[in-house]
């Protein structure tokens, strides 16, 4: 049984954990002008790594997801998929990535204990690609989820954030896209960020539009799974893959709440716009201090907040997702 529970009764069997602040793409709603870093940040090193996921596995936590800014960037990322992997009891080990390093390394990561993978794909047409991430990196990128199939991952899942004018009219191609494909297609939701406030204004669109042309074109809503996350997932008998939305505006989106981040410093951050973190990693320097760190994080699980403050405009400590993992 699993005490990493709530004072609402949810529990958190998965752990978001970033690797890295850093991103080599630009995408328009996150990253504008590129990821600068301030000072000469040091972002977890592999033994930190360990122990940390050891304290959460002790708490009842079977999956890690491996986030950024972009985690392929991290030089020992093989490394730590494989230490995460061998920790008893992590049954999922996770990875959300920009996939342009895909084709070189997903073997490799295969081979370390990968088990399930995300790949941002925001346009399946290579200029609009281009013009939303700056750079033309989409038919690679592809390469690399044909590849994640072709090795028969567990779960390979696309990520597409909806973007009014951008990208709000490509749900036919993507319908096509999954007629062949076992994948599952996920549409986020835009989201305010401390830095994104212009942007949300002229591009976030609510994602109910497209639940309609779902509905309209004879997709049916998958009955919600105990451990679900906060997609809701449509199907057809006429496609091998699904649709998933992503809705962090609606009414229930915080009730499912199933997940918890450490930041790429270490920061235990209750929710993506909570107003405070928890420093953890004092207590990542030795082993001596795994039951101190076990007692910060069920204490710190106490103060888990009902739901976000999004909808009076409160965006939390949260500048853009790549500080602190999508
Ligand atoms: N709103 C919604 N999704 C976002 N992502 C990054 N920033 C935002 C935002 N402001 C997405 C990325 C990636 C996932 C981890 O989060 O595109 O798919
Ligand atoms: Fe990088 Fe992801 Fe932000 Fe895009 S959304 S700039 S890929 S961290």
């Amino acid at each position: 049984m699993s005490q990493l529970t709530d004072g609402f009764g949810r529990s958190f069997p998965y752990l978001r954990l970033s690797l890295t602040e850093a991103c080599n793409f630009r995408c328009s709603y996150c990253l504008p002008d590129g990821y600068h870093a301030d000072g000469r940040p040091r972002f977890l090193a592999v033994d930190e790594i360990a122990r940390l996921v050891r304290a959460f596995a002790t708490l009842g936590m079977h999956k890690i997801r491996l986030t950024g800014g972009e985690p392929s960037l991290r030089k020992d990322l093989t490394q730590i998929i494989a230490t995460v992997a061998r920790v008893p009891g992590i049954r999922k080990v996770a990875i959300t990535t920009n996939g342009t390093l895909l084709p070189r390394h997903l073997p490799d990561w295969h081979r370390a204990g990968l088990t399930a993978l995300n790949v941002s794909v925001d346009s399946l047409q290579r200029e609009r690609f281009h013009a939303i991430t700056g750079h033309d990196r989409l038919p690679e990128i592809l390469e690399g989820i044909g590849m994640a199939q072709a090795l028969g991952l567990q779960s390979v899942k696309l990520n597409a954030v909806l973007l009014r004018g951008r990208n709000d009219d490509e749900l036919p191609a993507w319908m096509e896209f999954l007629r062949e494909r076992a994948l599952s297609v996920r549409f986020i939701e835009l989201m305010r960020t401390g830095d994104n406030g212009d942007y949300f204004q002229r591009h976030h669109l609510r994602a109910d539009v497209l639940v309609e042309q779902l509905h309209a074109a004879g997709w049916s809503l998958r009955p919600r799974a105990a451990d679900a996350g906060p997609a809701r997932e449509y199907t057809h008998p006429g496609y091998r893959g699904s649709i998933g939305i992503i809705a962090p505006y609606s009414r229930d989106f915080c009730a499912g709440c199933n997940r918890l981040r450490v930041t790429a410093r270490g920061d235990l951050r209750l929710c993506l716009f909570g107003d405070f973190g928890v420093a953890l990693r004092p207590l990542l320097q030795s082993d001596a201090d795994h039951d101190a760190l076990l007692a910060r994080i069920t204490t710190q699980l106490g103060l888990k907040a009902a739901g976000h403050g999004l909808h009076q405009g409160r965006t939390g400590l949260t500048p853009h997702l790549a500080s602190i993992g999508g």
